[in-house]
């Protein structure tokens, strides 16, 4: 049973592990994004983001699948981009054009990282639960 439980942990853990570490791996932004790309991308809002991920799935996906931003550096993206509309003849209107740019550069492999980027996950503690179970 306990055995059992292992098991499925590790196993849990090792497909979370994979889903992240995949190269296709296309973040979902986050509030904590916005201060991180601010040094990169000043300005740029959490929707903006948002906007601009949606816009790079919707845009990008037909062919292959989508790259992840971190796949290559915030100075590649655009040309990457310019690139496949030329190559490709893919038409996309100019601001879907700029907030993509804008959040490939901001999650790409020279983008400033979040202190515990893709090795911790906060889990936040709430004070009447913790407390609960101690007593029981
Ligand atoms: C019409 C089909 C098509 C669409 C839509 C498409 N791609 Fe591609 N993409 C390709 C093909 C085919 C390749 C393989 C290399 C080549 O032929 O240039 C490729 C390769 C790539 C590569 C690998 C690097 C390289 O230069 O080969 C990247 C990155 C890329 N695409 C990004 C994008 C982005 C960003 C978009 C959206 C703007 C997009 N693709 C949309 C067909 C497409």
């Amino acid at each position: 049973m306990i055995g059992r439980l292992v098991l499925g942990s590790a196993v849990l853990g090792a497909v979370l592990v994979l889903a992240c570490a995949h190269a296709g791996f296309v973040p979902q932004p986050t509030v904590a994004d916005v201060d991180r790309v601010q040094p990169i991308e000043p300005g740029l809002t959490l929707a903006e983001m948002q906007q601009g991920r949606a816009f790079y799935v919707q845009r990008c996906s037909s062919c292959h699948p989508v790259h992840g931003p971190g796949e290559y550096r915030g100075d590649q993206w655009p040309g990457l981009v310019e690139k496949m509309k030329r190559e490709k003849k893919i038409r996309i209107p100019e601001h879907e054009q700029v907030l993509m740019e804008r959040y490939l550069v901001a999650f790409s492999s020279t983008a400033p990282k979040l202190p515990d980027a893709g090795v911790n996950v906060v889990v936040p503690t709430i004070e009447g639960s913790s407390s609960a179970a101690a007593t029981r």
